[in-house]
């Protein structure tokens, strides 16, 4: 398949400071202009962190399990990513949410700071999940490669050295975790992690049921943890990424759904970049105590 002429890995424009796609970067007033309903769901990352997975969860606890029902449409139809807007076939954020009723479960991947302010002065709910760097690394790097419209990932290890640096898409992990994890008592934001989902996903699931008030049987429980697996996921495809062209996503390089673990930044980073890492990591995050688990 021929790439569109439209569709190209887009250079990085600083918005406050926050290195962006120019497309986000070239509509920031709109974006920062937009008002949530009260009702609206916020889930917030940074890239690669467990989006998917979380929005599956969240719509399957709307529709009380009904697998059908969140079959309707593809993920990001079903939950728009806000800032998202290019060109054509990858829908605007912004255009869907127009079109849809609220209550609407908006994704996005800005840092707290970029989040348009009606979110928090309506008192939205807001789920942040974040994954540890490394394999949140990681993942992004394969991202990279397949996703058309994405900077080159370049060598592995000058991708380590850009994530240290803070200039990805989306700008720095390190900020992005610290600038969600900060506000979380003030904002009442639910935060979670990729590794607690892991290890204990109904867990989780109970815990986000809790937080959006909601109540489903324990069999509606069991079939939300079943359909929202890394297997079921990776065969839906209103849930595996399948519907965006390859073009654009392209899944020959590396599938959207790739490995859904914790720990595989082992069989990527050699010990001297873990060990190179691990020293940054520790000088950039010593004001913050957040208690991610590189391993289970
Ligand atoms: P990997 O590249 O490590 O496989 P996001 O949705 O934020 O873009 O995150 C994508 C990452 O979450 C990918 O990680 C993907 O495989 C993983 N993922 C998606 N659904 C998952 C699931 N149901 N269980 C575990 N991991 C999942």
């Amino acid at each position: 398949e021929k790439a569109s002429p439209s569709i190209t890995r887009f250079p990085l424009i600083h918005i406050r400071g926050i290195p962006l796609m120019c497309h986000i970067a070239n509509n920031w007033d709109s974006i920062w202009a937009f008002r949530p309903d009260p009702s609206d769901l916020l889930i917030a990352t940074y890239p690669k962190a467990g989006t998917t997975w979380t929005q599956e969860i969240i719509d399957l606890l709307l529709h009380n399990g009904d697998a059908e029902a969140c079959k309707r449409a593809p993920t990001p139809v079903r939950s728009p990513f806000l800032e998202i807007c290019s060109p054509p076939p990858i829908p605007s954020g912004l255009d869907l949410l127009n079109k849809m009723n609220p209550p609407r479960l908006i994704k996005t991947h800005l840092p707290f700071q970029l989040v348009p302010l009606g979110f928090w002065e309506n008192k939205c709910k807001a789920i942040y999940v974040a994954r540890n760097a490394k394999d949140n690394l990681v993942s992004y790097y394969y991202f990279d490669l397949m996703n058309k419209t994405q900077p080159e990932p370049g060598p592995f290890d000058g991708y380590i050295d850009k994530f240290m640096r803070g200039v990805l898409s989306w700008g720095s992990w390190y900020d992005h975790v610290k600038g969600y994890w900060v506000e979380r008592e003030e904002k009442n934001i639910l935060y979670l992690f990729y590794e607690d989902m892991k290890e204990n996903p109904r867990r989780e699931v109970e815990r986000i049921m809790r937080y959006l008030d909601l109540s489903v049987s324990d069999d509606v429980i069991n079939r939300i943890v079943e359909l929202t697996s890394f297997k079921s996921m990776k065969e839906n495809p209103m849930a595996n990424y399948s519907c965006v062209p390859s073009p654009v996503f392209d899944h020959s390089v590396s599938p959207f759904m790739r490995k859904g673990e914790v720990g595989d930044w082992k069989n990527h980073f050699t010990p001297e970049q873990s060990k190179m890492f691990d020293e940054d990591y520790e000088k950039q995050m010593k004001d913050v105590n957040i208690p991610f688990r590189s391993l289970i």
